[in-house]
């Protein structure tokens, strides 16, 4: 018998759907009506429960609270227009929150309960996935130690819960960033490539340091030697530079970005030039003085793509040129946006439609 055999549907009473304002969506600002949560204890997993969305209790000794292992993912189901739901690339995030959870030694959650079970979800909260364009409901699967015991181990214990929103553009307008070389985000050996909450909570002190002077976030060279670029806030980095598309190449200071995978092969299929490699802040810098760099952008699921107009580098404040329809970016947004939902042929087998 399989775990989602039988998952059990609460459903809400109540559905906070009418508070829903689709044309002022943004990002992280509701969430559906119902959570599946499901736990972990005594080696095994138990049966997922599908459940209205609302506060849980947990002890102040909770593992998770004091020793970080949490672990989150992030995906997005598309409305087609024939009404079907795509759930993009769920088996690609399925197998990064795979890696996260074994970096932070934490028990794999079963496959059936995160593809089977989210799409139960789904289907229970079709009615929140938004109709306009550029909407999408976000998907937001966290896994934390849930054992109330502070001694300091690994814990035996853990609650996996996923919860959806829909949401609308992320960011409002292209970005002001600054290339940061006093903090780092991750170090070699690190867990930068884990989706781990630790990354995420160690990245506001020096974000808030870079909004105080004036820019939205910072762009992270490698902790060793502050020489090359690694990410673009919580984005992966992608700059245009003499015609190519380069990003760094993943590592285990750098996330493995599943938009950033989608544009890479979609980049293939239109024949766009790309490399993955590293990228040194002194190649930016020569590349602004040539007037080579003519496109830099952050990739991620939340944002997609996020036009980036400046970048400063030390002292010096370098701009991006205007983006256009034939802008790379928006090449790449455009193909992926149409693979999402179903009007070019999905040749990489990236949809799960329901
Ligand atoms: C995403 O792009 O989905 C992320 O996880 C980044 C952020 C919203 C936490």
């Amino acid at each position: 018998m399989e775990l989602t055999d039988e998952i059990m549907v609460q459903r809400t009473t109540k559905s906070r759907l009418p508070e829903v304002d689709f044309n002022k969506l943004g990002f992280g600002n509701y969430i559906s009506d119902h959570m599946l949560i499901c736990y972990y204890k005594n080696g095994q997993w138990e049966a997922p429960s599908i459940v209205p969305f609302g506060d849980i209790s947990l002890s102040p000794a909770t593992l998770a609270l004091h020793y970080g292992q949490s672990v989150f993912e992030g995906l997005k189901a598309f409305r087609l227009d024939d009404g079907r739901v795509n759930l993009f690339r769920v088996q690609k995030h399925y197998e990064r929150m795979l890696r996260s959870l074994s970096r932070m030694c934490m028990p794999g959650v079963p496959e059936e309960i995160f593809v089977e079970g989210l799409r139960r979800l789904i289907e229970v909260d079709r009615d929140w996935l938004p109709t306009q364009p550029g909407g999408a409901l976000y998907v937001r699967p966290i896994m934390f130690a849930s054992e109330a015991k502070y001694g300091v181990k690994i814990a035996d214990e853990y609650c996996f819960i996923m919860f959806t929103g829909p949401v609308g553009s992320y960011f409002a307008n292209p970005l002001r960033l600054k290339v940061e070389t006093d903090f780092a985000r991750a170090a070699k050996g690190g867990t930068g490539s884990a989706k781990c909450a630790g990354n995420y909570g160690g990245a506001f002190y020096p974000t808030q340091k870079a909004k105080e002077a004036g820019y939205d976030q910072v762009i992270w060279t490698d902790a060793r030697e502050n020489k090359y670029i690694e990410e673009s806030g919580m984005m992966n980095a992608m700059f245009v530079i003499d015609g190519v598309l380069v990003t760094p190449p993943t590592s285990d200071s750098i996330l493995a970005g599943v938009t950033r995978d989608s544009l890479l092969t979609l980049a293939d299929d239109l024949g766009i030039p790309h490399e993955a490699r590293p990228i040194a802040v002194t190649e930016l810098e020569n590349a602004f003085r040539h007037n080579a760099i003519s496109e830099a952008f952050g990739a991620g699921t939340a944002a997609v793509v996020a036009p980036i107009a400046t970048i400063h580098i030390n002292g010096i404040d370098h701009h991006l040129p205007a983006t256009n329809d034939n802008s790379v970016m928006f090449r790449l947004k455009n193909r992926l946006e149409a693979i999402r939902k179903c009007q070019e042929e999905d040749k990489h087998g990236w949809n799960f439609l329901f």
